[in-house]
């Protein structure tokens, strides 16, 4: 019998775009997704199952092999970090950019700069790479609040539209880095398990092609 590969999803926005992508590959889920409440799918393909997890324990579950497969963001996967995942492929959905931002008119100007961010290894990285001195600060979400509350000095978040900074007073600085969805494979299960994965990541590879 052919060896089980699971593939890890990223709930939220993220898989919205994977299921069309995943169908474009020939990959559907045995059951309406939406209507469940289950966290592990059979698909029509006997040896693949899907878990729906939260975007940042993907490369979690995958790193430790608990998936052999995840689809994540690459936000998600430079804060986590790339120890024992390989990433094969870009799949080139939810494309959006990770930045540092401010209040409108305000200068950066204090030596050491507070920052608000849940991506804090990215930004820790980032301003030592600059030769700035930050205080990075931890927050879950709602991060364009920080600077308007006087928490921080800067944020470090994604900006897509840029609406949620522009509503809230904000404007974009700098580019860290432009951020799509990534395929992200166990590097053990990629050599135990190359029969299964590589067919896998061939047909979306032609799915993502297929899109440009
Ligand atoms: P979370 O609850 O962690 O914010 P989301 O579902 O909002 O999860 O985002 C998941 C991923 O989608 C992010 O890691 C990022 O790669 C991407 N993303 C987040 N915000 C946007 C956006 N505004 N536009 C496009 N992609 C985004
Ligand atoms: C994301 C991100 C920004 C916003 C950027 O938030 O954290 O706040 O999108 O997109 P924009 O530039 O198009 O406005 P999301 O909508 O995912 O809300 P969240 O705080 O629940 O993650
Ligand atoms: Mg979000």
């Amino acid at each position: 019998m052919s060896k089980q590969l699971i593939l890890a999803l990223s709930k939220g926005r993220i898989l919205d775009e994977t299921l069309p992508l995943l169908a474009d590959a020939g990959i559907t889920p045995a059951e309406d997704l939406g209507k469940s409440r289950k966290l592990l799918f059979d698909t029509n393909l006997a040896n693949v199952k899907l878990v729906i997890i939260r975007a940042t324990d993907v490369p979690t579950y995958v790193q430790l092999g608990a998936a052999d497969l995840g689809v994540a963001g690459k936000d998600v996967l430079l804060e986590h970090g790339a120890e024992g995942l390989y990433e094969p492929l870009d799949l080139e959905i939810a494309r959006c950019k990770l930045m540092t931002a401010g209040i409108d008119g305000a200068e950066p100007a204090r030596a050491r700069r507070r920052v608000a961010t849940k991506f804090v290894n990215v930004a820790r990285r980032y301003y030592a790479e600059q030769g700035i001195q930050a205080e990075v600060i931890k927050l879950y979400g709602a991060m364009e609040l920080a600077p308007l509350m006087n928490l921080a000095d800067e944020i470090v978040d994604i900006v897509d539209t840029g609406n949620t900074l522009r509503a809230n007073g904000m404007s974009p600085r700098e580019l860290i880095a432009p951020i799509s969805t990534r395929l992200v494979v166990n590097k053990a299960a990629m050599t135990m398990k190359h029969a299964q994965i590589k067919p896998l990541i061939a047909r979306l590879t032609d799915a993502v092609g297929k899109r440009r």
